[in-house]
C-alpha cells in the first residue's frame, strides 16, 4: 500500500514513521510513504500557498492551485491504480477501525493536511474524495491526522505485524474491545497474574479471555455492544 502525503510541514513525517512496525513495513516494501512539500507546488515565486480569507475574518486559508497540482501530479504518476484523496478535516466522518479496514483496499491513498483556518472549499468540493476527522477536537495541522491514518493502516497490511493472529484480536476488530494482558513476574508487588493465565490450559485461556474481553466492552465501550457499527464513510456522502 502506497501513502503520498501531501502537507506544508514535511519534516514532521522523518521521526515519527520511522521506528518500530511502521519503519519495517517500510523497509521490507509493503508500504511506501512519499511526503510531498506543498510548496514546491506554488506557482508563486515565493511559494506562497495560503491567503487571506474572502469575506473577511482572521487567519489564512490554503489556496485551492497548490493542492489541486500536487494531487493531480500525484494522480497522474500512477493513472492505472485504485487511490483514494482524502482531506483532513474536524468536520469529516470520524476515523475508526471500520473505516481503516475500508482504506487498507486501496492500492494508495493521497492524505490531504489542512493548516491554519483550513483548506479552500473547492479542494473539498471538487478534488477529495472524502474528508475525515480523527475525533471531535482542532488540531493545528492535519500533520497528526495523517500519521494516524499510515501508522493504523501499516498494521492492516498483511505481513507487516509479526503475529497477525494478535492483530485480529486486537480492539475493534471483532466484537469490543481486547482482554487484557500480563507479562512477567506473576506477582509484582503482590499483585498476581490470574492464575488461569500460568495453567497452560489453552482451552480455558481462551475462554477467560473472551469472557474479560466482553467484561472490558461492557464497562468501558457498551456503545459497541449495542449496535454493529454502519460504514462510514463516501458510501454514507450525499454531497459529492
Ligand atoms: C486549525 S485546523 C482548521 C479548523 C477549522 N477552522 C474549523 O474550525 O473546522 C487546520 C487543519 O488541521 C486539520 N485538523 C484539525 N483538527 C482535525 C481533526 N480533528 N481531524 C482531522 N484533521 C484536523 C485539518 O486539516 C484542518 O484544515
Amino acid at each position: 500500500m502506497d501513502f503520498d502525503v501531501v502537507t506544508a510541514f514535511p519534516a514532521m513525517f522523518e521521526g515519527p514513521l520511522s521506528h518500530s512496525i511502521v519503519r519495517r513495513a517500510r523497509a521490507r516494501g509493503l508500504i511506501q510513504v512519499r511526503v510531498h512539500d506543498l510548496r514546491n507546488f506554488s506557482a508563486d515565486p515565493h511559494h506562497k500557498i495560503d491567503d487571506a480569507p474572502y469575506g473577511g475574518g482572521g487567519g489564512m486559508v490554503l489556496a485551492p492551485a497548490p493542492i489541486f497540482a500536487a494531487v493531480e501530479a500525484i494522480r497522474e504518476r500512477h493513472p492505472e491504480e485504485s487511490s483514494r484523496t482524502i482531506l483532513f478535516c474536524p468536520q469529516g466522518a470520524r476515523y475508526d477501525q471500520v473505516q481503516a479496514r475500508r482504506l487498507a483496499g486501496y492500492r494508495r491513498v493521497i492524505l490531504i493536511c489542512g493548516r491554519y483556518e483550513g483548506v479552500d472549499e473547492r479542494v473539498r468540493l471538487h478534488l477529495a474524495d472524502e474528508e475525515i476527522s480523527i475525533g471531535d477536537y482542532v488540531l493545528t495541522g492535519g500533520e497528526i491526522p495523517a500519521m494516524v491514518l499510515v501508522d493504523s493502516l501499516a498494521r492492516l497490511v498483511p505481513g507487516a505485524l509479526g503475529d497477525e493472529e494478535a492483530a485480529r484480536n486486537d480492539s475493534f476488530s471483532a466484537d469490543g474491545l481486547e482482554h487484557p494482558h500480563y507479562t512477567r513476574p506473576a506477582d509484582f508487588r503482590g499483585w498476581k497474574v490470574p492464575e488461569i493465565l500460568l495453567s497452560g490450559n489453552h482451552q480455558a485461556i481462551a475462554a477467560w479471555r473472551r469472557a474479560r474481553a466482553l467484561e472490558a466492552t461492557a464497562r468501558k465501550r457498551p456503545d459497541l455492544l449495542k449496535a454493529p457499527r454502519a460504514l462510514s464513510g463516501p458510501e454514507a456522502r450525499q454531497d459529492h
